[in-house]
């Protein structure tokens, strides 16, 4: 089987084509990757039966012809980060929605079969004691320019899954953890500013609810969605992985020698959603699949050991990003 990851040098799909060339060694892959600020080549240069692609998946002539290559393709490649859509909204319509467009049309011309990898921010946000949680039927409430364009992307390929006969399925995840995250994002960036001396940063309340999943247990389910899902559904993947903000610094704090309350609260990101929580009920029970990394705190404390012993992987973008984040009062 050959194998196109778009995105593949990016956090979630980095891990997923490591991962992937352990456990299907007779495939090769092409990473297509435009190598923007999370993108980092180092992360799947070298690897066994690994060939990367600088390219653009927003440009046609660029997708055309992996696709036509490919047997599968894995579609991680986006505009991540929604502090970044507030900033500027652009190239997340560009991304995220007309690349999006390219791997479809491509998919649809030469019949290759597509996972989309999307969010489960496309649901908007439930109240703090909302006892439900997130499933496929759901309505879509997406409150940010990001979740507005990966909710976009889902509806297209919905509607070339029916329309065109695309052989398609999509998974809509929560908030990832684990190595290769770049650090503009919550967990690396409290681990990298405390490596720093600098203390966590806590946007509002800090009340805020995630449902954290380790990104190797998002794999394993888009495994399972690829070799048994049904084609045309969504499976949401999530790991009952659900904890404030807060308590995340303050559990993060102890396990770095920190007073548990040695953190600082900063302005609020603007429509900042209050919390995300996943039902997954349907991938467990129609494809098997179960989480492997239940234990959030050593999960949490292999991931700061993985900062520790990779400086060299993120210093070159922290002052950079921080920069940013002090400009937003952040
Ligand atoms: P990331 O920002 O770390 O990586 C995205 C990668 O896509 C980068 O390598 C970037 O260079 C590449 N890319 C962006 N635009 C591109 C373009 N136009 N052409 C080619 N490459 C492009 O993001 P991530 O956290 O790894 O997220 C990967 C996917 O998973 C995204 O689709 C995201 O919406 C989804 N997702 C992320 C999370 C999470 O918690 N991080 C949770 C659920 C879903
Ligand atoms: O739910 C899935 C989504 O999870 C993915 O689709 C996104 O790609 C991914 O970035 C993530 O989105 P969030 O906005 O939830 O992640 P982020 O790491 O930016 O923030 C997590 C929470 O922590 C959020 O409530 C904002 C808060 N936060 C974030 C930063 C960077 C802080 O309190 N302080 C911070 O410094």
């Amino acid at each position: 089987m050959h194998i196109l990851i778009t995105g593949g040098a990016g956090f979630i799909g980095t891990n997923f084509v490591r991962t992937t060339v352990e456990t299907h060694p007779g495939s090769t892959i092409t990473v297509l990757d435009k190598i923007g600020y999370a993108g980092n080549p180092a992360n799947v240069e070298g690897l066994p039966g690994v060939t990367l692609v600088v390219g653009d998946i927003a440009e046609k002539d660029i997708v055309d012809p992996l696709v036509k290559a490919a047997d599968l393709v894995v579609h991680f490649a986006a505009e991540s980060h929604n502090d970044n859509s507030l900033l500027d909204p652009s190239p997340f319509i560009y991304s995220n929605i007309v690349g999006t467009f390219n791997i479809l049309e491509a998919c649809r011309k030469y019949k290759v079969r597509l996972h989309h990898i999307s969010t489960d921010e496309v649901y908007g946000d439930l109240a703090l004691d909302d006892p439900n949680a997130f499933t496929d039927a759901t309505p879509y409430m997406p409150s940010s320019p990001y979740s507005a364009s990966k909710a976009g992307s889902d509806m297209l390929v919905r509607a070339w899954v029916r329309s065109f006969g695309v052989e398609a399925t999509i998974s809509n995840c929560s908030n990832n953890y684990g190595p290769y995250q770049h650090i503009e994002k919550f967990i690396p960036r409290m681990i990298t500013n405390r490596i720093d001396g600098v203390r966590p940063k806590l946007y509002g309340d800090g009340l805020n609810v995630r449902d954290w999943i380790h990104v190797l247990d998002h794999n394993t389910a888009v495994w399972a969605i690829i070799e048994k899902g049904r084609i045309g559904e969504t499976y949401l993947i999530g790991a009952d992985g659900e904890m404030n903000n807060k308590n995340v610094v303050m559990l993060l704090n102890e396990l770095m020698g920190f007073a548990p309350d040695d953190y600082e609260h900063v302005a609020d990101r603007a429509g900042h959603d209050r919390r995300y929580a996943i039902d997954n009920t349907k991938l467990c029970e129609e494809l098997g699949w179960a989480p492997h990394f239940v234990d959030f705190r050593s999960g949490l404390e292999d991931t700061i050991e993985w900062y520790r012993s990779n400086e060299s992987w993120w210093r070159a973008a922290k002052a950079e990003t921080e920069a940013k984040y002090a400009a937003q009062g952040q």
